[in-house]
Order: structure tokens, then sequence, then C-alpha cells
């Protein structure tokens, strides 16, 4: 029996808040576990944002997802970023405050990607003590998910795998696992998925990303712009088996479809945990809020492709379109 993950509960299937739905949540109250928000969207929003999250968050638990912390920087951690992310939180009730293994900018410059560190020794030492700065700045455990990647760099000494294990145990952080990201740089780099989810602790997993991506062929592209492949689901299915099951969100940043075709896929979880206990898993693609799904709709969508060109916006830049 694994133990709880920095106290954390497991909360069931969530689905990333987003704009467009708004307005169908707090119609319809549809029966979702939970809510990730994207921490950036709220922090220096009062009126409207600010009034749509205290709604959400007096109905939902709230988790919070942040993309600007910058851990991997070299520049000086923001603690005016700190103190609002910290506001915010207690703000919404956040039952924990997630953002990346990476560097957004330098410089005081934010480039709105998700760039790699290095996965050096002094990488590791450097990230571990701000992360540490981090958590007694917020006055609570950090939980931090590992990036997809594109690039890496020569003088990197270990697999991500090990780099992000040493971390969580050496700064006494969280982990959020995204099995997506683990699929998209496994293609990307040449490694074994199943070795990555093996080697993290399972004991530190708070949280699972799940996603759509673009594949180009030759690499793939975090686009979370559609359904999670059948690969991906079978990585959940593994690290349900080594965590004993954590929560659970969907991404969709993307060509985002109805809110009940967002849900229904974060519902398709339960046929990758109910399988492992021999039961049927023939119940889902219906919708969790009664309204009944066009299944071909669901099954039809595709990567954007434009005019037989394939465009791969980063979800960043979704991000930051919400942010404004
Ligand atoms: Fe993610």
């Amino acid at each position: 029996m694994i133990e709880p993950r920095l106290g954390h509960p497991n909360l069931g299937l969530g689905v990333g808040l987003r704009t467009v739905h708004y307005n169908y949540i707090l119609e319809k109250n549809p029966k979702v576990d939970w809510f990730e928000i994207i921490s950036e969207n709220y922090m220096d929003s009062g009126g409207r944002p600010g009034y749509l999250l205290d709604q959400i968050s007096e109905r939902y638990p709230i988790v919070m997802h942040g993309v600007s912390m910058s851990i991997g920087s070299s520049d000086e951690l923001n603690f005016d970023y700190l103190r609002k992310l910290k506001k915010l939180a207690e703000r919404c009730g956040a039952l924990w405050v997630s953002d990346h293994l990476c560097w957004t900018g330098v410089a005081g410059l934010n480039g709105h990607d998700l760039l790699p560190m290095p996965l050096t020794e002094n990488s590791l030492k450097y990230v571990v003590d701000r992360i540490r700065v981090v958590q007694d700045c917020l006055e609570r455990p950090l939980v931090l998910e590992n990036p997809s990647t594109y690039v890496t760099f020569t003088k990197s000494t270990m697999p991500e795998w090990e780099f992000i294990a040493r971390m969580a145990e050496d700064a006494d952080c969280g982990l959020l696992l995204d099995v997506n990201n683990v699929y998209v740089s496994s293609f990307n780099h040449n490694f074994d998925p199943v070795e990555y989810l093996e080697a993290v602790p399972h004991e530190r997993v708070v949280q699972y990303h799940l996603a759509g991506h673009t594949n180009l062929g030759t690499h793939i592209i975090d686009t979370h712009d559609g359904h999670v492949i059948d690969p991906v689901w079978e990585l959940y299915r593994l690290a349900h088996q080594l965590t004993g099951g954590v929560s659970t969100l969907l991404e969709w940043d993307a060509q985002i479809p109805g809110f009940p075709v967002v849900h229904a896929e974060v519902l398709k979880a339960r046929r990758y945990m109910s399988l492992d206990e021999g039961q049927d898993d023939s119940s889902t693609t219906e919708s969790p809020d009664g309204v009944g799904l066009d299944v071909a709709q669901i099954r039809s969508h595709s990567p954007l492709v434009e005019n037989g060109k394939v465009t791969v916006p980063h979800p960043a830049a979704f991000v930051v379109a919400e942010a404004e």
C-alpha cells in the first residue's frame, strides 16, 4: 500500500478549467470531481475572472497549475510572483500548487515557453535549493511537472527520470506526472517511457496529466488539441498500477470542444483502472451530464490540419491569450 502523497487526497477525475466552458459549468453544474486552473489567468485579475473563479471554487475542489515560476531559470526567484501565487491559493482554497520543471525566461523576460534544463549535478542542486525557497515562501509543498521537450543538452549527465526522482527526494516536493509528456519526450528523444514511469518515486506523485498531442512523424508536439491516444492510455494504466491511483486531470487547450466531450475524455480513465480489477470497460463515451454524445464527432476530431498543412501552436500561446 502506497502512502498518500504529501497528505494530498486522490480527488478523482478532473478537467482543466478553460474560459470557453465558464457558462456551461455555471449553468449546468456538471458532476466533475475537480478543476485545475492556470494560476496566471487569475493572479492579476480582479473583476470578472476573479468573480467567476469564486463561483466555481465554491462548488468544486480547485488545484492551481502555473506556467511562469521559471524554477530552472538563472534569474532570481520572483518573490512578487510568489506572493501573488500564495494569495490566489488562499482565495480559491487551492488544494495544491504546481508548476513545471523548466525555465520560461531570463533577464526578466518571459518567453512563455516551457524550456528544458540541463540535467547535471549542478543544475539538480540549483533547482532543489530554489524549490525549498519556494516552499518556504508558499508555506506548502510545491508540486512539479515533468515537461515535454524537443531538445536535450550535450552536457546532461543523467536521464530526466533520475533527475526528477532525486529532485523530489532532495527537495521534499511532490510530482505531477504528465503521462502524455513522458510519451512525447520518449518519442522525441528515443527513450523507454516504461523505464521512466518505473523510476519516478511513486509515493511522491500527487497528480497525473493527460492530453492529446500532434505527431509530425519525425517528432511530436505537445499541442493539447485532441483526444488522448491509446499508447498514452496504456502508460496511464501502468502509472495507475504503480502509484495505486492519484488525482487525474485532462488538459485540452486548442480546438477545445464542448464541455461534455472534454469531461467524457477524462472519464475514459476509468477503463484503465477498472480493467485492473477485472471489471467491464464498456461504459464510457457517455456524457457525464446526461447529454448524449455524438461518438462519430468525438472520433473524427483530428489535429489541426488546414489545407493539407499541420499547424502546431504551442499550448502556452493559449494560456497567454487567456491571461490577456
Ligand atoms: Fe501537463
